[in-house]
């Protein structure tokens, strides 16, 4: 049986490297995994609790949380904005965090990976990420890390998956994740 990781990218431009990695994982993933990337996640509004109401979730948020049952581990792409977590990642983190004690994370694993024009390449955004999708009820891989500096120039002419040491870098995050979702899979 294969292993379903749900990749959520935390920027929504077209040329996103954030996406780009997200793409390269897709093809990194080894036998046995699958990386899909949920597409949807312009469309969620921002979460309202007057919204979340059971009957009557919008259809994007609902199609989030189904994505989100259905997988098995997740891997967050995030740049970061302004020292934090892009609005775009951190909403569907709240999506995913409720019902209370009951959110479609559900204990699975997490990993956190990401690349930003800055020199750390987003780690403030990306541990930020680690700290609430472990509140909203991921199990977080923590030492599972990636943050790659310089996104705009390293990646202007290459996409990550032609970047040998990201590449290889990729390979065995999605490895490794892979690797913690099948022991709760097995469990
Ligand atoms: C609103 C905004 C805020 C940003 N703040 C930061 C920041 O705090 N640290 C950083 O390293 N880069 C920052 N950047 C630059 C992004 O890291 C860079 O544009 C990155 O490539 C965006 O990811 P993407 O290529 O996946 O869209 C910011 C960019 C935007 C648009």
């Amino acid at each position: 049986m294969s292993v379903r990781i749900l990749a959520l990218v935390g920027s929504l431009r077209a040329g996103s490297h954030n996406r780009q990695l997200a793409e390269a994982a897709v093809k990194l993933a080894p036998a046995g995994a699958e990386v899909v990337v949920f597409e949807g996640l312009a469309d969620v509004p921002f979460y309202n609790e007057d919204i979340d109401v059971e009957g009557t979730v919008p259809a994007s948020a609902a199609e989030l949380r189904a994505a989100a049952q259905g997988a098995d581990a997740f891997l967050l792409f995030s740049p970061e904005y302004n020292g934090t977590i892009p609005a775009v990642l951190k909403n569907a983190i709240d999506w995913l965090s409720r019902p209370y004690g009951a959110g479609a994370f559900g204990g699975k694993p997490v990993a956190v990976v990401g690349t930003a024009f800055g020199q750390y390449g987003g780690v403030w955004a990306q541990d930020d990420t680690r700290k609430a999708v472990g509140i909203a009820g991921g199990k977080v891989i923590e030492d599972i890390k990636l943050s790659i500096p310089g996104s705009v120039t390293r990646f202007a002419e290459t996409h990550p998956v032609d970047d040998a040491e990201v590449a290889a870098q990729l390979t065995e995050v999605v490895a490794r994740l892979h690797g913690h979702a099948g022991e709760a899979v097995a469990a």
